[in-house]
C-alpha cells in the first residue's frame, strides 16, 4: 500500500532527500504529503520546496508543553492525509498523543548501532568512546528515546582519531540506504513487530515468494558497510 508519508526534521535533511529519491525511481512506494520541521529555518524545507512538497513548521518555543505542541504537529499531519512517519533528524522527543495518532507507523533513523550510544549524540558519543565499529539504525518509535524495536541496522568501520565528518559522512551513506528500505517493508506490510516486549520486528517474506526463493544472503556486506537484514533490490 502507497505510504502517505509525513517526514519530520529539524535541519539539514540529507535523509529526507534520499528517501524523496527513491520514490522518485521508483524504489519506494510512497508519497510525501508534508515535510514538518519544528525550525522554520532548517534547510530541509528547501529541499522540500524545491521538490515541490508541501512543507510546513511550527516552532515549539511558542508552546507551554510538549503535548500542547504535538497535538498541533498531529492535526498538520492528518489534515495533510499522513498515515506513516519517518522523523529524520528531528530533535524533539514525541508525546504518547503523537504516538496514539500513529499507532506502530513511526519510524526514526539513529546514528549509531542502538542501543549503543542513544541521545542527540550519537556519533560524538561513538568518537568519544573510540568504539572501532560505527552505525546506524532505523526503529519504531515508542515512549523511550531511541528505545523502539530494531528494523534494520548497518554496521561501518570507525578509524581512531578520525574527524566527526568524516564519520558522519560514512554513517550517512549507510542511513540514506537503509531508510527508504525500511520504509519500502512497511509499504509492503512486511514488517511485525512481535514478542511479549513487542522488542522483535519481523521481516515477512515477499508476497508469492517461497521460502527456497527468498534471498539466503543473511547481509549486505561490502568492502565499507554491512547491513542487516540485507537491501533488497
Ligand atoms: C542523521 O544522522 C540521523 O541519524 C539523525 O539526525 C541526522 C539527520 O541528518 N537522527 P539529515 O538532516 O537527514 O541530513
Amino acid at each position: 500500500m502507497t505510504l502517505a508519508l509525513g517526514i519530520m526534521a529539524s535541519g539539514t535533511g540529507s535523509n529526507a532527500q534520499a528517501i524523496i529519491e527513491a520514490i522518485n525511481k521508483g524504489r519506494l512506494d510512497a508519497e510525501v504529503r508534508l515535510v514538518f520541521s519544528n525550525k522554520p529555518e532548517s534547510k530541509v524545507l528547501e529541499r522540500a520546496r524545491a521538490a515541490n512538497i508541501p512543507y510546513a513548521s511550527l516552532d515549539h518555543k511558542a508552546y507551554k508543553d510538549r503535548e500542547s505542541f504535538d497535538r498541533d504537529v498531529v492535526d498538520l499531519l492528518q489534515n495533510a492525509g499522513v498515515d506513516t512517519i519517518a522523523m529524520a533528524g528531528y530533535m524533539r522527543l514525541v508525546t504518547p498523543p503523537f504516538l496514539e495518532a500513529f499507532p506502530q507507523r513511526v519510524l526514526n533513523m539513529h546514528p549509531a548501532i542502538l542501543p549503543a550510544f542513544a541521545g542527540a549524540h550519537g556519533i560524538a558519543d561513538t568518537l568519544a568512546w573510540g568504539v572501532r565499529i560505527a552505525g546506524c539504525t532505523v526503529h519504531f518509535v515508542d515512549n523511550i528515546m531511541d528505545h523502539g524495536p530494531v528494523i534494520i541496522q548497518a554496521a561501518v568501520p570507525s578509524v581512531p582519531g578520525e574527524s566527526h565528518e568524516a564519520l558522519a559522512a560514512r554513517i550517512h551513506a549507510c542511513e540514506h540506504k537503509i531508510y527508504p528500505q525500511a520504509l519500502s517493508w512497511l509499504a509492503q506490510n512486511r514488517l511485525r513487530i512481535t514478542g511479549k516486549e513487542q522488542r522483535f520486528v519481523e521481516l515477512l517474506p515477499r508476497q508469492g515468494s517461497s521460502p527456497e526463493g527468498e534471498i539466503q544472503a543473511q547481509a549486505t556486506a561490502s568492502a565499507d558497510y554491512f547491513i542487516v537484514p540485507p537491501l533488497e533490490a
